[in-house]
């Protein structure tokens, strides 16, 4: 592309002290930063908003030589004002739309605060759910996450991002983050190229052709050379094989963190291997006040700087802040209002998965009184979750409000039992058992507080913290039957917990409009319609453990081990899978019920061979058989049986959200080309081989119709 003739100018006009003045990002307004704006020795700001970042502009563009704007950045993840579910909840609405108007809708209100551009979406592949930061990425399969990623990124930016209701996106943590050893954050990530192009890179790509404007490098070692410093990833695919004609901007200090690493030697020595690699704009670190004495000891090349300096001007021109370096601003702040309140609570209605349910929900109108228990009852800011920086627990609606409106207070008896979800302490646990021997239902709410997730909050164990396991269990003794529900930044082994209780919803971090999203299902106001987008592990020692895993030589038996005691411990025949458990998952990827059921019928594959270029049509009929109206989220499935390189037992290729009243049904039709079937060999090329498929359209990775085809050359 040809850049207009404004950066063309800028750019032959700029010292070099200027151009690496734009590639360098501050955090915070602190002392220096006039001095350093007003010298053009900044380019960007995070964590600046509102009148102040009107001021630092200001200043830009009025009292710096060149007036070029600065661009202000900040993590806006789920939400801005009006928090939406965690990432993690979003993914599981399986809901393009839903998850375009709630990036759409947080641009909204961060645009009107100053903000230019957001550290999102995080679109990171996560198979461990010890790794705190899987609340924030859209789960463990590439097909999903692409999609969430296309709708994110547009989301944010719309079709054009001069719009000032518009904010740009920025892809990250580029690349391989999320398969962080034993599931610490941070952590080393080793990641066979083949893998890394056909689960860790696909949702990237699919940013960069949603238009995404920038990138951030991550902050792991990827195969030995840190992601901040990775030419390969960042200048071959990124900007090479993609053309990402945006911006890269490090992870905080990511750049000089590569000296902790043990990549590089000092600062100066990071600033020349990231710059290499890459990277365009430092955060927060500041490595790259070594630039103009590299670039004058021919340690570093002026076409590179020049190249990042055109990325970042370019993103600055196409945010319209050369035509308005305010952006509109200030402006009526948009934020909570009802329109967005009522998608936060659209979406986090959608992104509750129902587990299990014998049959207590919807709850039954006739039931007199509730119990309601737990720690995260009435938690209105661990319910908004890890990472909704600007969001107030004071405007959260949660399910005991909820409830005490829907029902009125006098049939809501409250107890919570414990008052933190990491408490240990047992004396609130008289009271909850009373309430709970008074009610006809106890509505059990438990999980995680927002801070077991999110950066750098990993865990090793995934049960319920604290006493919650104790409490379940007292409540389960009264009798009473209990519907819980499971607030958490990830997936948690929930075995035991489903196995005592009649009904089990999982509802993530949900959000500012959480309660409400609950109770309407709670109450059969609405139905749920959330799948996993992760599978739910039977126990921490099964991690990693993900739906689109190899066969192995030994497979293991589908229906999982048995170990008669006192006989030797070879109860699967030297397969692989455990002794003591199931190797599957306790809820596959893809799964979660309604209060209908759905049937599905005559599978047909359109053509027995498909050839290469060419696609087939494979279809289903899905019937409503119950007796309310409901959404099924069909999905599409396949293997390639036979390869030049192994392949997963199953891969999702569709999906489609059906709505269908009682005794309705529909053929769910998918088009699969054969560039869908395509994989890297190893040779690293893009290929569909010819070779016998199976195909499934079913509710869940582990269930379905089956069907198979040919690929023919
Ligand atoms: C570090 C985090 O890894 C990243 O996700 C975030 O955007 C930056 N800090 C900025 O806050």
């Amino acid at each position: 592309m040809t850049d207009s003739a404004r950066i063309e100018s800028l750019l032959s006009r700029m010292t070099l002290a200027e151009k690496v003045g734009q590639m360098r990002q501050i955090s915070g307004a602190g002392e220096g930063s006039e001095e350093a704006i007003r010298a053009g020795a900044v380019g960007s700001f995070l964590n600046v908003i509102g009148d102040q970042a009107r001021a630092f502009q200001r200043l830009a563009v009025e009292e710096s030589r060149l007036g070029i704007p600065l661009i202000f950045g900040r993590d806006v993840i789920h939400g801005f004002r009006t928090a939406f579910p965690i990432p993690l909840g979003l993914a599981a609405t399986f809901d393009p739309e839903v998850v375009r108007e709630a990036a759409r809708i947080a641009a909204r209100e961060a645009s009107a605060a100053g903000v230019h551009w957001t550290f999102a979406p995080m679109v990171d592949i996560a198979r461990d759910p010890r790794w705190g930061r899987i609340a924030e990425g859209c789960g463990e399969d590439p097909y999903l996450a692409s999609c969430l990623a296309a709708a994110l990124v547009e989301g944010f930016q719309g079709r054009d991002l001069s719009d000032p209701e518009r904010i740009a996106a920025c892809a990250k943590h580029y690349v391989g983050y999320g398969s962080a050893e034993g599931g610490r954050d941070y952590n080393t990530t080793w990641i066979p190229e083949g893998l890394l192009r056909d689960v860790y890179l696909p949702p990237f790509e699919a940013c960069v052709r949603a238009g995404a404007a920038t990138f951030m490098s991550a902050f792991n070692d990827l195969n030995g050379v840190p992601a901040t410093g990775n030419a390969f990833t960042l200048r071959q695919v990124l900007k090479g094989e993609w053309g990402f004609d945006g911006f890269v901007v490090s992870d905080w200090e990511s750049v000089t963190e590569m000296i902790s690493h043990g990549y590089a030697a000092d600062a100066r020595d990071a600033a020349a291997k990231a710059v290499a690699a890459g990277v365009d704009m430092e955060m927060v670190s500041t490595s790259y006040e070594h630039l103009e004495s590299l670039e004058a000891a021919g340690l570093v090349d002026v076409s590179q700087i020049d190249d990042s300096v055109r990325r970042i001007l370019r993103i600055k021109e196409r945010l319209g802040l050369f035509d308005d370096p305010y952006r509109g601003t200030p402006r009526p702040d948009p934020s909570l209002s009802p329109d967005h309140l009522e998608a936060a609570r659209r979406a986090a209605s959608g992104s509750c998965v129902l587990l299990k349910n014998d049959g207590l929900l919807p709850l039954s109108s006739a039931l007199r009184t509730v119990a309601v228990v737990g720690p995260l009852a009435d938690a209105p800011t661990d319910q908004i979750g890890c990472w909704a920086f600007d969001a107030r627990g004071e405007d959260s609606i949660t399910p005991l409000q909820a409830l005490r409106q829907a029902l009125g207070a006098d049939r809501v008896l409250y107890a919570p039992g414990l008052d933190s979800p990491r408490s240990t302490d047992l004396r609130g646990f008289a009271d909850a058992v009373a309430v709970a021997q008074a009610a006809d239902a106890v509505l059990l709410f438990v999980g995680e507080d927002a801070l077991l997730s999110g950066e750098g909050h990993s865990r090793a164990f995934l049960d319920l913290p604290g006493a919650q396991a104790a409490l379940t269990q007292a409540l389960v003794a009264t009798g009473t039957p209990v519907a819980a529900v499971v607030m958490a930044g990830r997936p948690l082994v929930l075995g035991e917990l489903a196995e005592q209780v009649q009904a089990l919803l999982l509802a993530w971090h949900p959000g500012t409009m959480g309660g409400s999203a609950i109770v309407d299902l709670l109450l059969g106001r609405d139905a749920p319609s959330g799948r996993l987008p992760v599978s739910m592990p039977r126990t921490v020692g099964q991690v990693p453990v993900y739906y689109n895993h190899k066969n192995t030589g030994r497979p293991p038996r589908a229906e999982g081990p048995t170990i008669p005691t006192g006989t030797p411990l070879d109860p699967e025949g030297f397969t692989a899978s455990y002794l003591d458990v199931d190797h599957r998952p306790l809820y596959p990827f893809g799964y979660g019920l309604t209060y209908t059921d759905f049937a599905y019928s005559d599978l047909k594959v359109s053509t027995a061979s498909m050839p290469l270029g060419g696609a087939i049509e494979v279809s289903a009929r899905v019937s409503n058989v119950g007796r309310r109206a409901g959404v099924e989220v069909v999905q599409l499935y396949v293997r390639d049986l036979v390869a030049s390189l192994t392949r997963p037992v199953r891969e999702l290729k569709g999906f489609q959200r059906v709505a269908l009243g009682p005794g309705e049904s529909e053929r769910v039709r998918f088009v699969l080309r054969s560039e869908d079937l395509a994989f890297h060999n190893a040779h690293m090329q893009r290929v569909t081989e010819p070779g016998r498929f199976m195909v499934w359209i079913g509710p869940d990775a582990r269930r379905g119709l089956e069907g198979e085809f040919e690929v023919v050359g």
